[in-house]
């Protein structure tokens, strides 16, 4: 049962200067994934970077990409994510009027589908698509910066959802906690049901980002009582 949980870096907090050596030190470490956040500056009131980077930063990194897009009308670049070399991609729940249509496509083109809810969006909403759904990505700040506080009700969102999940039968839906992730509530929010932890700022801010992969990879909720 030892380190079921992936991790997956959000390159939002690292240094694009040294972008190399960031992806370098990823490579190496111990992490699952790399989270890419894609903003396009309507979603959300920020803008970050689009395929062309990603595309560039695939021929670097030899883990699975797992694209964030934080963008109205995602389906217009879903195949250009895909191409670029995305394994991963979660369209916004609030950018997605025909979300079932746009799930479909994302795994028509072979990546895996995900969904990310915004603090204010509750989980059952995603009742009736959640067997198109591979992963949800539960916002635990809103979307648009890394290094902001984690919102405290995130943690009854994990367990409705896991409980949903479960009681459907889906017992394979992955569910990613993103914003404010650190040492110290990653425990609690594996417990509480999440399988799949972002961290920005409590990796590439620290003194030594692999360390701080390593010490997220190691935890193991299920030796512990809350
Ligand atoms: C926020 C992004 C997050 C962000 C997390 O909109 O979706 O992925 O990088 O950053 P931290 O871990 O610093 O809260
Ligand atoms: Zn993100």
């Amino acid at each position: 049962m030892m380190n079921k949980h992936l991790i997956a870096p959000s390159l939002l907090a690292a240094d694009f200067g040294r972008l190399r050596e960031e992806l370098e030190m990823f490579n190496a470490s111990d992490a699952d994934w790399l989270h890419l956040d894609v903003m396009d500056g309507k979603f959300v009131p920020n803008i970050t970077f689009g395929m062309f980077i990603i595309e560039a930063i695939n021929k670097v990194v030899t883990k699975p990409l797992d694209v964030h897009l934080m963008i109205v009308e995602p389906e217009r670049f879903v195949p250009e994510f895909v191409a670029a070399g995305a394994d991963v991609i979660s369209v916004h729940y609030e950018a997605c009027p025909h979300l079932h249509r746009n799930l479909q496509q994302i795994r028509q083109l072979g990546a895996k589908a995900g969904v990310a809810l915004n603090p204010h969006t509750p989980v059952h909403l995603l009742k009736d698509v959640l067997f198109d759904i591979d992963l949800v990505c539960l916002m635990s700040v809103n979307p648009g910066f890394g290094g902001q506080k984690f919102i405290e009700t995130t943690y009854q969102k994990i367990r409705e959802l896991r409980q949903m999940a479960d009681g459907m039968g889906h017992g394979s839906l992955m569910i990613e906690i993103d914003g404010g992730v650190t040492t110290q509530n990653a425990e609690a929010l594996l417990r509480a049901g999440a399988n799949v932890l972002v961290a920005g700022s409590s990796v590439f801010k620290a003194s030594d980002p692999a360390a701080a992969i390593s010490e997220l990879k190691k935890l193991n909720p299920y030796t512990q009582t809350v």
